[in-house]
């Protein structure tokens, strides 16, 4: 198989979802390299006279949008959605998926629970058999944190995962903080056989604002391998 060129595939991706945006939707705007294509793509189609309202999953997808003259507004301006288009750190063939390695995964959940679709885009260096190749981030809350960790630890050990987490640090060496102001726990649990069931657990936890598990979410992935798009689940209309 071709190797991939990873930014041309995640264009070829991006654009392709324009397939899927239609006039005076209510669009969400996703966060990291592959969405930032989308944007980009969004933003000439807008320029042309497109007519969308969106609502961002990031400061900096909204700092992107506002640059290139994408209506921006809150959701709660817009809290029903048409369709969300974003990224994905690892998907299987059931349309799961893990996300959260840009640090947006909790904005980006809840506005993926907002809208009607959510369109992934990923290039095929994604895709897996199982999901867990990829370290889980789930986003916590400073206050009690390593009381938070302990909770997650024991969790993973319960359902035979192993308890491998790092707090996720940004380059200046401090604790990554998201925009909501939690920190991120990336958890390499390896393969994990019930994605379901880890979700689940970790929804227990009080100190756990979010997981990076993409449950029942994604209506359809748009792959990019290194020639083609080929989509997972439902076509456009
Ligand atoms: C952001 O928090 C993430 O969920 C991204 O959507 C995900 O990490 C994919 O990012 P890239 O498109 O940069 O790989």
């Amino acid at each position: 198989m071709a190797a991939i060129d990873l930014s041309a595939a995640k264009r070829r991706a991006a654009f392709r979802a324009l397939d899927f945006v239609r006039a005076d939707m209510r669009l969400g705007l996703g966060t990291g390299s592959t969405a930032t294509e989308f944007i980009r793509a969004l933003g000439t189609r807008v320029a042309d006279g497109l007519k969308v309202r969106c609502v961002a999953t990031s400061k900096a997808t909204a700092d992107l949008a506002q640059s290139l003259s994408i209506p921006i507004a809150s959701l709660d301006d817009l809290p029903e959605l048409d369709l969300v288009v974003d990224g994905a750190d690892e998907f299987d063939p059931d349309l799961r998926l893990i996300k959260g390695g840009g640090g947006a995964l909790l904005r980006e959940k809840i506005v993926a629970a907002a809208s009607m679709k959510m369109v992934v885009i990923a290039d095929a260096s994604k895709e897996v058999a199982r999901l867990g190749r990829f370290p889980l981030p789930v986003e916590v809350d400073p206050f009690g944190l390593e009381s938070t960790r302990r909770h997650v630890i024991n969790l993973a050990r319960a359902l035979s995962l192993p308890p491998s987490l790092a707090l996720r640090r940004a380059a200046e060496g401090h604790a990554f903080v998201t925009d909501g102001g939690h920190y991120i726990l990336d958890c390499a649990f390896g393969s994990i056989g019930d994605p379901e069931a880890l979700a689940r657990s970790l929804a227990t936890i009080p100190g756990v604002m979010e997981h990076g598990l993409f449950i029942g979410l994604a209506s359809t992935i748009i792959v990019a391998d290194a020639t083609e798009t080929r989509l997972l689940g439902e076509a456009a209309e």
